[in-house]
C-alpha cells in the first residue's frame, strides 16, 4: 500500500495550518499553492474563524462575485437585489431584463402558500385497521408531546398544522408514513421540523409500547426528516404587457412576431424535457443567486423545484408564456422553502448586509424576489434564444474571462473590447488578435482553451 492510501486519523483537529501543510506537497508548486490558499484568508481573524466554523475541515475561503441587479420593480416596490454567481452574462441578464420591465409595470408575485412537510417512515407489522382506527387519539399525544418545541413556533404564527396517516405498504411490505404539515414563518424550518420528527418518534414508539391491543414488536420507525419537496410552499411571479409594448424590443421586429416566437421558445420547454432542463437552468441561475446571496440553501431549492417540474410524470417547464388577445403574460410557478432567520442569515456578515439591501424581508418576501430574479433570468434567455441567439451577449460577456484566462494586461483591454464589438468571440480568434497585437505573455501564446 502506498503512503497515499494511509488513514489519516485526527484530520478535523488540526488548524487550518497543518490541515495545509498535509496536503500541500500534493500540488505541482506546494509553496506558490500554499500562498495562494492562504491569500484568500480574511484579513480579519473573528470572520476568518466564523467562516471556517460554518463547515467541517476548512483550509480557506472560495470566493464567489457579489453582484447587484438594480431596477428590479417588484410589487410596486423599486429594489437593488443582490446576486452571487460565477457565470458570466447571469447579472447582466437579469439587470437588461429588470430593466426592460421596469418601464411595463414591472414584476408582480403572489404567495400561494408557505406549508412545509415532514415525514416519519416507519414498518407496521401489526393489524393496519387498528392503527387507522387509533390514529386520532395518537395525533394528540404526538402534538401534545411537542409542546416544548413547538411553543414559541406557535406565538410567532406557527406550528404544527396536520399530521396525516399514509399508506405505501404497496410499494413495500408494511411501509407507511406520518405525514405532518407545518407552518414556519420567517425560518426556513429544517431545524424545527426534524426536531418535531423525532419528537412523533419518540411519542409513537412510547405510545406504541402501551397500548396492549398492538403487537409488541409491530412498529419499526426507520427514519425522520423534513421534505424538501414543499409543493405547496409556493411563489406565482408574472410579468405582463401589451403587444405593442414589445415593438422593437429586438432591431426589426414587431411585437406581435416577437411575443410569437417567444410564446414557441416557451411552449418547446413545455413539451421536450431536454430543453425544459436547460430552459429552467436558466430559471435558477437567476434564483439560486439570491438564494445564496440571502444565505439560504440552494440545493434545498434545486431539488424542491425539479421535483415540481416533474409533477405530471414528465419534466417540463416551470415557466408559461400566454397570448392573450393584445396582451403578453409571461408567468412562473415555483415552489421552495427559504428563510430570513437561523441558519447563515444571522452569522454570514454579507448575508446580512444582502437582506439589509432589501429592507430586511420577510421569507415570503424573499421567494418573491428570488422568483422575480428567476423570471427575469428565464426572459433575458429566451429573448435571446429565439431573436439574435445565445452566443452574442453570452459570448461578449465571456470575453472578459477569456481576457483573464489569457493575462491580458489592463490597459489592453478596452482597445479588445472595442475590437470584438461586432464580431464573433471565440478563445482562439482573442488570442489571436491580442497575440498579433503583442498583448499576451509569451506562455499563452499557441495554447488552444477553445471549449
Ligand atoms: C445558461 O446558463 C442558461 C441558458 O442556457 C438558459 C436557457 O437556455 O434558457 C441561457
Amino acid at each position: 500500500m502506498s503512503s497515499d492510501n494511509q488513514i489519516i486519523h485526527g484530520f478535523s483537529k488540526m488548524n487550518s495550518n497543518e490541515k495545509l501543510e498535509l496536503f500541500i506537497k500534493k500540488h505541482s508548486n506546494p509553496k506558490e499553492a500554499l500562498e495562494l490558499f492562504k491569500s484568500f484568508h480574511h484579513k480579519n481573524n473573528k470572520i476568518q474563524q466564523l467562516l471556517e466554523d460554518f463547515s467541517e475541515n476548512t483550509v480557506t475561503n472560495f470566493p464567489l462575485p457579489y453582484s447587484i441587479c438594480p431596477n428590479v420593480l417588484l410589487n410596486g416596490k423599486s429594489l437593488l437585489v443582490p446576486m452571487v454567481i460565477e457565470e458570466s452574462s447571469v447579472v447582466a441578464a437579469a439587470a437588461n431584463s429588470a430593466k426592460f420591465w421596469f418601464t411595463r409595470g414591472g414584476f408582480k408575485t403572489e404567495i400561494i402558500d408557505t406549508e412545509k412537510i415532514g415525514q416519519v417512515h416507519f414498518l407496521w407489522n401489526d393489524d393496519k385497521q387498528l392503527l387507522i382506527d387509533r390514529f386520532d387519539e395518537l395525533k394528540d399525544v404526538l402534538n401534545k408531546d411537542c409542546f416544548d418545541i413547538t411553543e414559541n413556533m406557535v406565538r410567532r404564527g406557527g406550528g404544527i398544522n396536520s399530521i396525516e396517516l399514509r399508506d405505501l405498504s404497496d410499494e413495500e411490505p408494511g411501509l407507511m408514513q406520518l405525514y405532518a404539515r407545518f407552518e414556519t414563518i420567517d425560518s426556513m424550518g429544517a431545524n424545527f421540523i426534524n426536531s418535531c420528527l423525532e419528537q412523533f418518534k419518540s411519542s409513537f414508539e412510547k405510545w406504541h409500547q402501551n397500548q396492549p391491543e398492538f403487537r409488541k414488536d409491530g412498529l419499526e420507525v426507520i427514519m425522520c426528516i423534513l421534505s424538501n419537496y414543499t409543493p405547496n410552499c409556493k411563489v406565482r411571479c408574472t410579468v405582463e404587457t401589451t403587444i405593442d409594448q414589445l415593438d422593437g424590443v429586438v432591431k426589426g421586429m414587431t411585437g406581435k412576431e416577437f411575443a410569437r416566437r417567444f410564446r414557441l421558445g416557451v411552449r418547446i420547454a413545455e413539451v421536450d424535457s431536454h430543453r425544459a432542463t436547460t430552459h429552467n437552468k436558466g430559471i435558477m441561475n437567476g434564483i439560486d443567486s439570491v438564494i445564496l446571496a440571502t444565505g439560504n440553501d440552494f440545493r434545498a431549492v434545486e431539488a424542491c423545484a425539479h421535483t415540481y417540474a416533474s409533477r405530471s410524470g414528465k419534466y417540463s417547464s416551470l415557466s408559461h408564456c400566454e397570448i392573450k388577445d393584445d396582451k403578453f403574460v409571461f408567468s412562473l410557478e415555483i415552489p421552495f422553502a427559504v428563510g430570513v432567520v437561523g441558519g447563515l442569515t444571522n452569522l454570514h456578515p454579507l448575508v446580512k448586509l444582502s437582506l439589509e439591501l432589501l429592507d430586511n424581508p420577510s421569507a415570503q418576501e424573499v421567494m418573491s424576489i428570488a422568483a422575480t430574479i428567476g423570471l427575469a433570468n428565464n426572459f433575458s434567455a429566451v429573448k435571446n434564444l429565439v431573436t439574435v441567439g445565445i452566443q452574442q451577449g453570452h459570448m461578449k460577456m465571456h470575453l472578459l474571462n477569456i481576457l483573464n484566462q489569457l493575462e491580458v494586461p489592463e490597459k489592453f483591454k478596452p482597445e479588445i473590447i472595442e475590437y470584438f464589438k461586432d464580431k464573433v468571440v471565440s478563445v482562439s480568434s482573442v488570442r489571436n488578435l491580442a497575440e498579433k497585437r503583442n498583448m499576451i505573455p509569451k506562455e499563452y501564446i499557441n495554447q488552444s482553451y477553445d471549449k
